[in-house]
């Protein structure tokens, strides 16, 4: 029996993958090649390659799943060669999106006498796109009929925001009231929201679980500063929630806190599957509160795919493995099963942060972890920087960024830590043992020997 990666060539001589010519000559890398290669070859040949990537179950960077059940991998794999845009070809696989808008709608509370309105995304930056689209046309539509103009709106977001929503801004035109960070605050406060609103604000940006330090903005209170304006100026102004994070683990942490559309200002959420959601890479959600908070206007309707169709996305053509796998998801684990996913991920931070701070120069940016996500800071940068921290851990496999805050608190460098379900116990153990390590070689301390390494020592090398 010849094995896969064993034929015989035309000599009918045995010639294995390796033994073939691309791994003693160059492959093309900017040129397609004239002729095609073997396929085993260039699979392994791609293979090996990736291997030079890091390891995505020490990435500690990425919010970003690393990690899927088999079963969950198996239908992702069946169900790659289906366009979730063919919806007429595939009514069932646009079912399932449907349901999973129906459920997400009903954990984030939308009223449940309306009809609930949202879609599936590539993740949160396309959903954010589209949620603060249909803020702004809903705002011209609100001028238009009040006889105003329509020229010059504004959105209100804090510089704890991801580039997305920059982005937004420059690409559809919205100016940007940007509400800065300061040395102490990373998040934003209902007064400087305040200062900043007027009449042709199209919504207020709020963020559970920033990006820089996963903190979550003060959304309570600028609700109740936004209905008191309302009542104040008759404008209705929505908030939009940037949940790509908190999204998944708010409703099962804290199912009594109130961050979704039980809060009278929150017209739109948006969420990442890939993330919290617990899928891999390319599925996002936007949630409406309601129809009528996605003007018509906005939705596109074409026939040339079997059937009147109605879409309301930025791209066309997608894949709906990762839609399906979040259905696989929601069904196998159910409330409970996020649940306790989430409350070991959060212990888990926790106790890793209770272990970091105790070493030396090193500081939580944050002490109330809401969310499993870490922000460190160096209190001496004479020391050590969490820059050179950071690249150290990367020797060792691990991928920890380091980054500066954004303004104006552009002087403070901080290392983030995102645990995922992935992450064990063992694995913080191990964490803290090389940052301790690092740390010790970067204050020039050497380790003074105890009874107790010595002893730690032999053990090792009798197992
Ligand atoms: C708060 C926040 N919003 C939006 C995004 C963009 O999300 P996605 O990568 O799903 O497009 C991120 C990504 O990290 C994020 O942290």
């Amino acid at each position: 029996m010849i094995s896969n990666k064993k034929k015989l060539n035309e000599k009918g001589s045995v010639s294995t993958t390796y033994a073939n010519r691309f791994f003693t000559t160059p492959v093309p890398r900017f040129r397609i090649p004239n002729e095609g290669l073997d396929a085993d070859v260039v699979y392994q040949l791609i293979h090996d390659e990736l291997n030079i990537d890091g390891n995505p179950a020490l990435n500690l960077a990425t919010f970003v799943t690393t990690w899927m059940e088999p079963q969950a991998e198996k239908l992702i794999a069946e169900t790659l060669n289906k366009n979730l845009v063919d919806q007429d070809e595939y009514p069932q696989t646009g079912k399932i999106q449907e349901r999973v808008i129906n459920m997400l709608a009903r954990l984030y509370h939308a009223p449940e006498s309306r009809e609930y309105i949202g879609t599936a995304t590539i993740g949160s930056s396309e959903a954010i796109m589209l949620g603060l689209l249909a803020h702004k046309w809903s705002w011209r539509k609100r001028r238009k009929k009040q006889g105003k103009t329509i020229h010059n709106p504004n959105m209100v977001i804090g510089a704890d925001v991801h580039v997305v929503w920059e982005k937004f801004a420059r690409y559809f035109d919205v100016e940007m009231r940007i509400i800065p960070m300061q040395k102490n605050r990373f998040t934003i406060t209902p007064e400087e929201v305040r200062q900043r609103i007027d009449e042709n604000t199209i919504c207020v940006g709020v963020v559970m679980g920033t990006t820089f330090t996963g903190q979550l903005d003060p959304i309570q209170e600028i609700n109740t500063m936004l209905e008191e304006v309302e009542k104040e100026k008759g404008w209705h102004i929505p908030i939009h929630v940037d949940g790509a994070s908190g999204g998944f683990i708010l409703p099962f942490l804290y199912p009594d806190f109130k961050w979704d559309f039980r809060l009278s200002h929150v017209h739109s959420i948006n969420v990442s599957g890939h993330k919290y959601g617990l899928v891999y890479p390319g599925v996002g959600w936007l949630i409406m509160r309601d129809k009528t908070d996605l003007p018509e206007d906005l939705i596109f309707y074409v026939n040339y795919l079997g059937s009147q169709e109605a879409t309301y996305t930025l791209n066309f053509s997608r894949g709906s493995a990762m839609m399906i796998a979040q259905y696989y998801n929601l069904l196998r684990l159910g409330k409970e099963g996020y649940r306790s996913i989430m409350e070991n991920s959060l212990e888990n931070a926790r106790y890793l942060a209770s272990k970091l701070k105790k070493i030396r120069n090193l500081k939580l940016v944050n002490e109330d972890i809401k969310l499993p996500i870490l922000a460190l800071m160096a209190k001496d940068k004479n020391t050590f920087t969490v820059y050179q921290l950071s690249d150290k851990l990367r020797e060792r496999g691990w991928i920890v960024p380091a980054y500066s805050l954004p303004a104006n608190a552009e002087e403070v460098d901080v290392l983030r830590i995102v645990i995922k379900e992935n992450f064990s116990h063992d694995m913080a153990d191990m964490l803290v043992e090389d940052m301790n390590r690092f740390t010790k070689d970067f204050s020039g301390e050497k380790k003074i020997k105890t009874t107790d390494d010595h002893s730690s020592q032999i053990h090792k090398h009798i197992c």
